[in-house]
């Protein structure tokens, strides 16, 4: 079991991803299972702050994961929802919708139930502190705040284009609600490995990755 986690930007899906494939591990993205089930609220016009409606809402659909050429595809409720969970409308509220307790809870018994067995490389918030403590390596990757927004920025299609300057206030937003929140905030695990990426190319941390794990 491999856990990478860090904020927005730093590289988690890409790097995580990129480490499975070299190791033949299955990979499971966390950060997805909270949109998917944020485009569910959304979609069923549910108010994304109502806690119980969104914990009784993980509780009872399933989210699917399946691996796909370009990562894995996402669906909920019998809806393929693997573009419409990274438009920009998602990003505005699944950070309120990850911070109930409930809906945590929920996602956190599914990582575990869905990593329970195999050979595992989950990225998210909260793999290596919350879901999987027992993880043998524990990465954590960071980035300047700078850096991570031009990336991401990079990463937007044309039809959900934004200014560099709203998606970095965006993302200073997020890491602020993910890092304050009462429930699992966003911190590293006392034995993780800290990777800064800012400098680094994405070859350069999968490798350091797969040489950690081969250690
Ligand atoms: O990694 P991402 O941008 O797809 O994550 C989407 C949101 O979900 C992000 O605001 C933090 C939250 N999240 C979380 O709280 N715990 C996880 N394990 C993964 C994501």
């Amino acid at each position: 079991m491999i856990a990478i986690d860090g904020p927005a930007g730093a590289g988690k899906s890409t790097v995580a991803r990129a480490v499975a494939r070299r190791l033949g591990f299955a990979y499971l993205d966390t950060g997805a299972m909270y949109r998917a089930l944020t485009w569910l609220a959304l979609d069923r016009g549910l108010d994304p702050s109502d806690g119980d409606a969104l914990t009784a809402l993980a509780r009872t659909e399933e989210i699917l994961l399946s691996p796909a050429d370009s990562g894995l595809r996402v669906s909920i409720a019998g809806h393929d929802v693997t573009v419409e969970i990274r438009a920009s409308g998602i990003g505005d509220h699944v950070s309120v919708v990850a911070a109930h307790p409930g809906v945590r809870m929920a996602m956190v018994d599914a990582q575990r139930r869905i990593t329970g067995s195999g050979n595992w490389v989950a990225d998210g918030r909260d793999v290596g502190t919350v879901v999987r403590p027992d993880a043998e390596l524990k990465i954590f990757l960071v980035a300047d705040l700078d850096v991570r927004a031009m990336r991401r920025h990079a990463e937007l299609s044309a039809d959900s284009m934004r200014e560099l300057v709203d998606v970095r206030r965006d993302m200073e937003a997020r890491d602020r609600l993910d890092s304050t929140r009462e429930e699992s905030p966003l911190h590293a695990a006392d034995d993780a490995v800290v990777i800064d990426t800012t400098r680094m190319t994405i070859e350069e941390v999968v490798d350091d990755v797969v040489d950690r794990a081969a250690a």
